[in-house]
């Protein structure tokens, strides 16, 4: 491969040696914007029609949204139709503000205006580009050329807010487009004389939306210019500071949360990261990041599935398996000790009452992004005994006991092996009751009964059928300490000895209003090896005593 790195110019650090963000940390959620059904959808092959437009839009209300960019409607006929059909369709909440984008240019900024005619909020988001790299190759103008079509735009936006403003709440945004690669001085220059023509007061502030609209640097630098530009801009109280991230480098979530330590205090995002490239701010990944830091996003996200449909519907955008809190795969642990760990991590959040979520390997209760915990775990060859023995507990009730994980999971493990995939937990649970419940029977149990001698022996009498061949059936009778004793005796007169009792637990299993004993019965064969069987009976000591004969039975086979 020919090594080209020379060609690319190294992103130009900022000085500030005395940066403040890196000894922040975020304590409360930024406004809110989100910027779906402008950036988001010109970033689709094919835009939303205006019924996708108006569902989404609701979907943003839902989730909590009260800024929402819902286009640019002097760019075409559609956009301005699904604008007039929000307002004149009563579609906006009134505790929520539309922002419509038009570039710094009369033309747009007039059939802008008529476009918003009637609604409630709005913020009207002006723009035009800064960056040195589009001065140079783009426009071919210099900065005070750049300055001159911001201030023109803003001198038009102020004057026809005076006109139009009527019953009309209109704010003001600026976006120096390429912010992060334009020099700090002029972008803070610009910005300046912007508030100056709007008039911008503490009481009115205008909205500097300060875009990273291509990622080119890391997410630290990004923060460095944005303390820089707060540090350095005159009038800062007038001014709201938001960022606009894109994700070009894959650092979207990183760049916007640095930017906050830095001090914006406004993201504009989209919902899964959906938008131009490799995407704007995914808001959802962000403000979850939060959430698991025990802040609280200020934002809906308890039915992530529900939004998930509404976006992929909606933008024929496909949500990536791995993709934070939503991907199909997040809440899925393959490997053995994961398994393990998350199941211990349950065991003690149940034990324990606790108040906080802590469960190794899921820095989220799936629970509060509307997912299950039943995908947690799956089973695939790699998956260990204690991930079988949670899904037969979490999914189907039984508790299998710790010296038996290993038996099951070498079964599961070769049914993996067998079929090569991953098994299902209906799969699953067949593994088990081939092997514990619906095994071969050289031994069956016809009938039987316990005498309870003088409160202190158990007498054990019944028939055994043999190898399933009617009329080979044998009477057995024996006393003991207890059940499972007087059954072993019984068991020995016949010749079927040499069986060494090693370990016994039970519980009870419940199917709707039937409840069941479950037995699982631990010997030693003739062979010196460790088996288990399973019994499973309304009563209690004959669930036991079929735990002891399937043991024999499965190893007799
Ligand atoms: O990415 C960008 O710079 C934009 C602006 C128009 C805000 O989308
Ligand atoms: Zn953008």
């Amino acid at each position: 491969m020919k090594n080209s790195f020379h060609k690319y110019i190294p992103f130009q650090q900022i000085n500030l040696p005395d940066r403040q963000w890196p000894n922040k940390v975020i304590e409360k959620a930024p406004i809110w914007c989100s910027v779906d059904l402008r950036d988001g959808n010109q970033a689709l092959i094919d835009p939303m029609n205006l019924q996708e437009k108006l569902e989404f839009f609701h979907a943003l209300c839902d989730m909590g949204f009260k800024e929402i960019e819902i286009g640019f409607p002097s760019a075409s006929e559609t956009e301005y139709e699904i604008c007039r059909e929000l307002i004149e369709g009563n579609h906006i909440p009134d505790d929520v503000t539309i922002q419509v984008l038009v570039q710094a240019r009369e033309h747009l900024i007039r059939k802008t205006f008529e476009a918003i005619e009637g609604a409630k909020n709005v913020i009207v988001h002006f723009y035009n580009s800064t960056s040195t790299l589009q001065r140079k190759v783009v426009f071919k103008t210099d900065m005070d050329g750049v300055i001159d079509i911001a201030v023109k735009g803003a001198k038009l936006v102020k004057e026809l807010t005076e006109q139009y403003q009527g019953d009309t709440n209109i704010r003001f945004e600026y976006s120096p487009e390429s912010f992060s690669g334009t020099e700090m001085d002029n972008a803070v220059e610009i910005c300046a004389r912007v508030m100056e023509e709007l008039g911008a007061t503490k009481e009115n502030p205008v909205i500097l939306n300060l875009p990273n609209t291509v990622e080119m640097c890391t997410a630290n630098t990004y923060a460095d210019q944005i303390e820089y530009f707060i540090k350095h801009l005159p009038n800062r109280e007038a001014a709201i500071i938001s960022i606009h991230p894109h994700n070009d480098r894959g650092c979207g979530v990183a760049a916007s949360e640095l930017a906050l330590l830095a001090g914006a205090e406004r993201v504009e995002g989209t919902l899964f990261g959906n938008g131009e490239r490799t995407g704007n701010l995914d808001i959802v990944t962000m403000g979850l990041n939060m959430y698991t830091q025990g802040v609280d996003p200020e934002l809906d996200f308890s039915n992530l599935p529900k939004y998930k449909e509404i976006y992929e519907r909606c933008t024929g955008m496909k949500i990536n398996e791995r993709q934070p809190y939503i991907g199909e795969l997040v809440f899925t642990a393959f490997s053995g000790s994961h398994q393990d760990a998350i199941n211990k991590g349950m065991k003690y959040m149940k034990d324990t009452d606790s108040d906080y979520w802590e469960v190794p390997y899921l820095p989220i209760d799936p629970a509060d992004v509307g997912r299950q915990y039943e995908p947690i775990i799956r089973i695939n060859s790699q998956s260990g005994k204690g991930g079988a023995a949670f899904v037969m507990n979490h999914n189907f009730g039984f508790d299998l006991p710790k010296k038996m994980h290993p038996e099951f999971g070498a079964l599961v493990q070769a049914e993996c092996e067998r079929v090569e995939r991953e098994l299902t937990s209906k799969e699953l649970y067949k593994v088990f009751e081939d092997n514990y419940i619906n095994h071969k029977k050289k031994y069956d149990l016809l009938e039987h009964k316990l005498y309870d001698e003088n409160g202190d022996k158990v007498t054990f009498t019944g028939t055994i059928r043999m190898d399933n061949i009617e009329g080979h059936d044998i009477a057995i009778t024996g006393t003991g300490n207890g059940p499972i004793d007087a059954f072993f005796n019984a068991l020995k007169g016949v010749g079927i000895n040499n069986y060494e009792f090693m370990s016994y637990s039970q519980h009870a299993i419940s199917s709707g209003s039937d409840s069941k004993a479950v037995s699982y019965i631990q010997l030693k064969t003739p062979r010196g090896n460790d088996i288990f069987g399973v019994g499973i009976d309304h009563n209690v000591n004959f669930a036991s005593i079929l735990g002891v004969l399937n043991a024999i039975n499965r190893s007799e086979v």
